[in-house]
């Protein structure tokens, strides 16, 4: 870390960003005031914007895009205890970007970690006045002391919302279980995603940034509630994207194997294993996790960005590589012991078949038994224009993929799941 303070050479002073609706775009949904933790939302006054850009994030018109305004001078506080002066009318992150602190996409890049930048995920928080407060949406104020290391025993928190039970799981769930009984999981969703899917099927959960957060142990007793409540074994998080706080996640799962000692309790995590490295597999597999679903978005780096809308070509040709590393990982060092089940996208426009069938290779060459689900990809967020691809098409690509070799594909259509 290479923050400055005084009595070192003044710190490059960030553009200040401000949002601008387009009035002719806008459909006046209200998403941009109500789902998205907005300064200017609460005081009802332009100039409180600070340019954190979850709105323009969240917003399905694509109406708003941020715009570099004005500086409005400079406020004192502290940093660690030192007195420093940061710029008005921008966020925590901004004030400390001013300071010299970098913030990254991909754990370990940077001083900070901040990869959902809308609120959901808590990974950026820092300790302002005592309490842990994200640093990517919250207005800086004078006087504010912030402390950039959290102090040892600080109990995690994120936001996660949508309790509810699933008559078919996720892509990580057993395909035998679906359909046994009426409902087989109980699941959660963790708001906020480091990706930025044109066609998120769950956006309004990625994109919640006014979740009250919850801490582990909160989260864990209200899932096993539902647990209870529902009659199931299995309990599920998904997203957003449930693994971009890992101390909240291992925590959870810690939290959750006490509250649930019989061995029939199953810990099932989707994910898009894009930050998924094998010493964070290794931590989910201690703290509990026993199946997992990662859902790889494509097998080249172009249709990558494409499905994900991640425009940094190094990001993104990393977060790809993490994802299929991770199912690689999982096979090799975890095969008997955790359940693994894989998704793959599937959409005309998004991905070819040719390229389906190298998806299909490389996981038959990794192991022919890997569950594989195809997704079926459908109108949604900012991709309304989609069409669903129709239950022929999705035979056709099962029987690509199980041309391969495959032994258990699954395809998700508009009828339910199909196969194997
Ligand atoms: S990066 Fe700030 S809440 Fe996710």
């Amino acid at each position: 870390m290479s923050p400055r303070y005084p009595g070192s050479p003044p710190p490059r002073t960030p553009p200040r960003r401000t949002a601008v609706r387009d009035p002719d775009r806008c459909e006046h949904c209200e998403i941009c005031e109500t789902l998205v933790p907005c300064a200017r939302a609460e005081s009802r006054r332009v100039e409180d914007c600070t340019g954190c850009g979850a709105c323009a994030a969240a917003c399905p018109e694509e109406a708003i895009r941020m715009e570099m305004t004005e500086q409005r001078g400079t406020a004192p506080l502290t940093v660690n205890g030192e007195p420093v002066e940061v710029p008005v009318g921008v966020t925590v992150q901004q004030a400390l970007e001013s300071l010299g602190h970098t913030f990254g996409r991909f754990p370990g890049d940077g001083d900070h970690f901040a990869p959902c930048g809308t609120g959901g995920c808590f990974a950026c928080a820092v300790v302002i006045g005592g309490v842990l407060q994200r640093s990517c949406v919250t207005p800086v104020r004078e006087g504010m002391e912030i402390r950039t290391e959290i102090p040892q025993g600080t109990v995690p928190l994120r936001a996660v919302t949508g309790w509810t039970g699933h008559g078919v799981g996720g892509v990580g769930t057993p395909w035998q279980l679906q359909g046994s009984r009426p409902l087989i999981e109980a699941a959660v969703f963790a708001c906020g995603c480091n990706l930025r899917c044109p066609q998120c099927q769950n956006w309004t959960v990625t994109y919640r940034g006014n979740e009250r957060p919850e801490t582990p142990r909160e989260a864990a007793v209200r899932m096993t509630m539902e647990r209870r409540r529902l009659g199931v074994s299995r309990m599920a998080i998904s997203g957003g994207e449930c693994t971009l706080n890992r101390p909240w996640l291992t925590r959870y799962l810690q939290e959750l194997v006490q509250l649930n000692p019989d061995p029939a309790a199953r810990l099932h995590v989707d994910t898009n294993a894009t930050i998924l490295t094998p010493d964070y597999v290794d931590d989910l597999v201690a703290a509990g996790m026993t199946d997992i679903g990662p859902d790889l978005k494509g097998y080249r780096p172009e249709t990558f960005m494409a499905i994900t809308g991640v425009a940094d070509p190094d990001l993104a040709a990393r977060y790809l590589r993490t994802s299929w590393e991770a199912v690689r990982y999982l096979a090799d060092r975890y095969s008997g012991q955790i359940f693994l089940g894989v998704g793959i996208p599937y959409h005309p426009l998004l991905i070819s078949r040719e390229e389906i069938a190298l998806a299909g290779d490389a996981l038959c060459r990794i192991d022919p038994a890997i569950q594989v689900t195809v997704l079926d990809y459908r109108p949604a967020f900012r991709r309304r224009d989609l069409p669903r691809p129709g239950v022929q098409e999705m035979e056709e690509i099962r029987r690509l993929l199980t041309g391969t070799g495959l032994r258990t594909v699954i395809c998700q259509t508009a009828h339910g799941p199909v196969g194997p």
